[in-house]
């Protein structure tokens, strides 16, 4: 029989390429959005149902009328520096939110979920990050994300809610069949800004930090396509399907790049030099992230086929090209 997920924030980046990622495999795609950070042409698998997720009763309507199997859960406000200035809407809108969508699954007998966190829970540490390493977020985002995460397990051990939460390091990269891709305004994300710079002559890209304790002083970040993202999440609800228990993953590749490389890769396959200059650092960002994902492979069977770093740069190089034309 065909099962239903229910998808909040589909209409954004992760969501977008997940909603495809589910209805590849098999699942109907129903995407729950108020479109504040989304796009609604990025809703192509399945119907839209536009809505505010800290609008409880209006969530749990749309739950009880869709009577999804699961939910994915990725809507969202998702940037480091703007939390930094307004903490208030990261805690209203990740924290409250994700309470409200809890509270609508109760009422709604909804008993799996898949959740979005992040690396940015993790904090400042040297090593490779395991899903055992002590999370200390410092930025009121990651600080949203761990809450996220404490109430789900608290609301699942006693409401009998099946969840499986992924953190992710930094997803990159776009759909490569051009279906969906990266579309954020302002842009705060250090690919699609690497990808500016090569593709308009007149911006300069800013390197936020060149005095890390890293080996070029620039800060290290593991990326990991989009795509790979949006497969971990489906390889996620067939898990709790099967029966699976409650668990984390980190989902990354292992390999960290510094925001230099990056920028000498964007060029490379480019074939076009990114301008760039080293500025101050940005408030609330770790020296370095990078996953063990060992256990995502292990136990989900996840592999990042797509994210090595030229793959992920040509696909989301193509989508910008496309989107400028
Ligand atoms: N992009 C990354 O590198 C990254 C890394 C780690 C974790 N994440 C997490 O993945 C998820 C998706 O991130 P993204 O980069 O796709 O962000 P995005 O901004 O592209 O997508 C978020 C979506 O959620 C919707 N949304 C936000 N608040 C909402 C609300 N109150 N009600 C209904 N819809 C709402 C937005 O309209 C948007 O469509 C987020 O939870 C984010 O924290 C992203």
């Amino acid at each position: 029989m065909t099962k239903t997920v229910f998808v909040t924030g589909g209409a954004g980046y992760v969501g977008s390429h997940s909603a495809k990622a589910f209805a590849k495999a098999g699942w109907e795609v129903v995407t729950y959005d108020n479109l504040s950070r989304g796009h609604r042409d990025l809703v192509k698998w399945g119907p839209l149902i536009e809505g505010d997720i800290l609008d409880t009763q209006a969530l749990t309507q749309a739950l009880k009328e869709v009577r999804p199997d699961a939910i994915a859960h990725f809507a969202a406000f998702a940037y480091v520096a703007e939390s930094m200035q307004q903490p208030e809407i990261y805690y209203r809108n990740n924290v409250a939110g994700t309470m409200s969508l809890l509270d609508a699954m109760v009422a709604a007998d909804v008993k799996q979920m898949v959740f979005s966190s992040s690396c940015a829970t993790y904090g400042v540490h040297e090593e490779m990050i395991t899903e055992a390493t002590p999370q200390q977020p410092i930025n009121p985002y990651g600080a949203s994300k761990m809450i996220c995460e404490r109430m789900i397990q608290d609301y699942g051990m006693a409401h009998d809610i099946a969840s499986v939460i992924l953190r992710y390091f930094n997803a990159g990269g776009c759909d490569p069949d051009g279906e969906t891709g990266e579309r954020h305004d302002p842009e705060p994300h250090v690919i699609p800004l690497a990808i500016k710079g090569a593709m308009d002559g007149t911006f300069t890209f800013n390197i936020l930090g060149g005095d890390y304790d890293t080996p070029d002083g620039t800060p290290v970040r593991d990326y990991v396509h989009v795509s790979d993202l949006a497969d971990a999440h489906w390889r996620a609800l067939d898990y709790l399907d099967r029966g699976g228990a409650s668990d984390i993953f980190n989902l990354g590749t292992g390999r960290g790049y510094s925001v230099m490389e990056l920028a000498d890769a964007v060029s490379r396959v480019a074939g076009k030099e990114v301008p760039r200059v080293i500025a101050d650092r940005r408030p609330g960002d770790p020296p370095s992230l990078v996953a063990s994902a060992e256990k995502a492979e292990r136990v989900l069977g996840w592999r990042p086929e797509r994210s090595d770093l030229d793959t992920v740069l040509r696909t989301a190089w193509d989508w910008f090209q496309k989107e400028a034309s």
